[in-house]
């Protein structure tokens, strides 16, 4: 097969070899659960899970690794903070956007259809940027960090400050799925109170994201089972400290050992800049192509006119460049900009100058 020019990264990274290597050699040599047994290849084990623990902490700039839960992804996260969020307090009101991903605002808005909640919207700016300036009153607030459309960093800290000005008992939730593979995060700095991340947005496997909880000890778990229990006898029991207490069963363990050695490489990347850059650039010399994007932005989104975004990623693929399109799980952004969907293009550390000039010749000549 002729090489593929993978344009999507955004909707998952290539894994680089040294992840796959890791992957390989935890499984070979180190495999075992964790926390269930006091042989050697357990202790190793429970050492990589610890190391990992500590680096992605270190990563988002938590004050503690009982601040880090390991879940299967972002949208396990989203999901699992409604109930987190729900044993503890009452919830009348949420507020979402219309960048946010569906796997960012459809678990709460699913509390608000059942009538649990109100729901609000941060209203956006003429840019389609979160208008904190507006920010609606609410018990939650759930801030995409980073549109996996527009991909424009949002002012997280000045957010989620906005959202403490109107309600100091507000629970701020961060989506950071896209920004995670462009900017470092820094949830002490941002100051919010969950923090949601997929490891396979940045060359880890699929299966292992993170949860960050700023205050663990205040919430209750919403997962019961194994692994989460300080101590039992009959039908008492004692439920152990973050993070067991949010970690109930068995951990994907070998996409953690992957993790941190994907966070290491991506981390090493210089972001693919020039690429987006120079395909932006030829774009917009293009009459047919509207381009939906900023051009300092991380990635390209556009339509192109009288061809449906479906017909031009499978014209695309015929040539072997892997694109993204359609409404890519964010409807209400597409919504306000008018279209019904749009073609994505988002570049990885495998990624060269030369996909983009081939991919440019390509479009050139679809569009002929
Ligand atoms: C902004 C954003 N939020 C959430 C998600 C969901 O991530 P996952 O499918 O890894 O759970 C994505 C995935 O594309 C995303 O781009």
């Amino acid at each position: 097969m002729n090489k593929i020019i993978y344009l999507d990264a955004a909707a998952s990274a290539l894994k680089p070899e040294s992840v796959i290597k890791a992957q390989v050699d935890f499984l070979q040599n180190s495999y075992a659960n964790t926390g269930r047994g006091v042989c050697a290849r357990v202790a190793a084990a429970d050492k990589m899970l610890a190391d990992a623990r500590e680096y992605v902490a270190h990563f988002i700039g938590a004050d503690s690794v009982n601040q880090v839960i390991f879940t299967s992804g972002t949208t396990d996260g989203m999901n699992r903070i409604v109930n987190i969020v729900r044993s503890s307090r009452n919830i009348k009101s949420v507020a979402v956007s219309d960048i946010d991903h569906h796997s960012a605002r459809m678990p709460w808005e699913n509390v608000t259809r059942s009538g649990g909640a109100k729901l609000f919207k941060i209203p956006l700016t003429k840019n389609y940027d979160l208008d904190y300036k507006n920010m609606p009153n609410a018990d939650v607030v759930v801030i995409t960090a980073m549109s996996n459309v527009l991909g424009v960093p949002q002012d997280v800290p000045a957010v989620v400050a906005a959202a403490r000005a109107k309600n100091p008992n507000v629970i701020t939730i961060v989506d950071a799925a896209q920004y995670v593979a462009h900017k470092p995060i820094d949830v002490r700095a941002w100051d919010c109170d969950f923090m949601c991340f997929s490891g396979h947005k940045i060359g880890a496997d699929t299966g292992v994201g993170v949860m960050y909880i700023k205050n663990p000890d205040s919430f209750s778990p919403d997962k019961f089972g194994g692994g989460m229990v300080k101590n039992i006898s009959g039908n008492n029991w004692n439920i152990d400290s973050a993070p067991n207490k949010f970690e109930a069963g068995t951990l994907p363990l070998t996409q953690i050992a992957g993790l941190l050695v994907a966070i290491d490489a991506w981390r090493a990347w210089s972001g693919g800049a020039d690429i987006i850059s120079y395909i932006y650039d030829e774009l917009s010399k293009m009459p047919r192509i509207k381009l939906l994007t900023a051009r300092d932005a991380e990635i390209i989104s556009f339509v192109v006119r009288d061809v449906h975004v479906l017909d031009f990623g499978a014209l695309m693929g015929a040539h072997n460049i892997c694109v993204r399109v359609g409404n890519m799980c964010a409807s209400w952004i597409h919504n306000a900009m008018g279209v019904d969907g749009s073609i994505r293009i988002s570049v990885g550390p495998w990624n060269t100058i030369d996909d983009a000039k081939y991919t440019i010749d390509v479009i050139r000549e679809i569009l002929k």
